[in-house]
């Protein structure tokens, strides 16, 4: 198949790409860089018979969108802006809906979106956006997929290093979470683009649920850092959302990838 990765240098993307090309696709990777899989791209697959072709594209302006759509089978949009104010609206909104049209003027049969599980729950605006990014999907004229996903362990561990300057480590141990690894997301959506559009929305998350106190302390523990937890409620509803299980799927499709053997660098991706 012809497949087109939005978003194909982020975290997920950088994982997917190899992925989709080993399982024999040809993968158009697409950025907004001009040569986005230079020496520190994704690695080319060593078997399988697929390629990867990086493509320019830029869902704010729509450069590069009618070349990225042509041809392609499948679109699996990850491209997204988040935290960014109103260029978070252009690109996962307004860039969505562009995708859209594309894609459907260029006959694309299967459009997979990248969501967030605990989107429709968790009252925050980020979350907001991929509500009505996901609600652009389903009302565009390609057959569609929209995936939930777990917050990956890079996200996580990118999270607490940013606290760890700080003396104490604040936590709030009734949050809980079920990081994903992205190799798994990767593995899982191998598949899912293969299969028909679901024209509904799916979850796939990590293989635990874990309380925030326990995700520090494992991630204090492999970076070998020492610091205190200081409990420290998140308040109102976004801790009460938190707190009531918003991020987690218990339900949905999991990953095999542990938190704390993604710590260790024992899964497969770190190798
Ligand atoms: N991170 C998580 O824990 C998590 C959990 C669940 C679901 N998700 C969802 O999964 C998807 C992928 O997440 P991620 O963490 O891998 O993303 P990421 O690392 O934040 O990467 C975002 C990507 O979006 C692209 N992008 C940004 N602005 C763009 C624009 N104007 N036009 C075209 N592309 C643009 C960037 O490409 P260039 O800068 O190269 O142009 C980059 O490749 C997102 O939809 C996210 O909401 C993430």
């Amino acid at each position: 198949m012809h497949i087109l990765i939005t978003g194909a240098t982020g975290r997920l993307g950088r994982v997917l790409t190899p992925e989709l090309a080993r399982a024999g696709h040809t993968v158009r990777a697409a950025s907004r860089a001009p040569a986005p899989l230079g020496k520190t791209g994704p690695d080319l697959p060593a078997e399988g018979g697929g390629e990867v072709r990086p493509v320019r594209l830029d869902l704010v302006t729509g450069a590069g969108l009618p070349a990225a759509v042509d041809g392609v089978d499948t679109v699996v949009h990850l491209a997204s802006a988040p935290y960014q104010r109103g260029y978070t609206r252009q690109v996962d909104v307004a860039g969505t809906r562009r995708l859209v049209d594309a894609a459907g003027r260029a006959g694309v049969r299967h459009l997979v979106y990248l969501s967030i599980v605990g989107a429709d729950r968790v009252p925050w605006p980020y979350f907001r956006i991929k509500i009505e990014a996901e609600a652009a999907v389903a009302a565009g004229p390609v057959p569609w997929t929209v995936l939930r996903v777990t917050q990956f362990h890079e996200f996580l561990a990118e999270a607490m290093s940013r606290l760890d300057r700080l003396p104490v480590l604040p936590v709030d141990p009734g949050i809980t979470a079920q990081p994903v690894d992205v190799a798994d997301v990767a593995a899982y959506l191998r598949w899912r683009v293969t299969a028909a559009p679901g024209g509904a929305t799916e979850e796939f998350g990590g293989p635990a649920v874990l309380d925030a106190a326990t995700l520090a302390r494992d991630w204090l523990a492999a970076r070998r850092i020492r610091r205190r937890l200081l409990r420290l409620p998140v308040p109102g509803r976004l801790g009460r959302a938190f707190r009531a299980g918003a991020l987690v799927s218990p339900t949905g499709d999991r990953g095999r990838i542990t938190w704390q053997e993604y710590l260790s660098g024992r899964s497969e991706r770190a190798g």
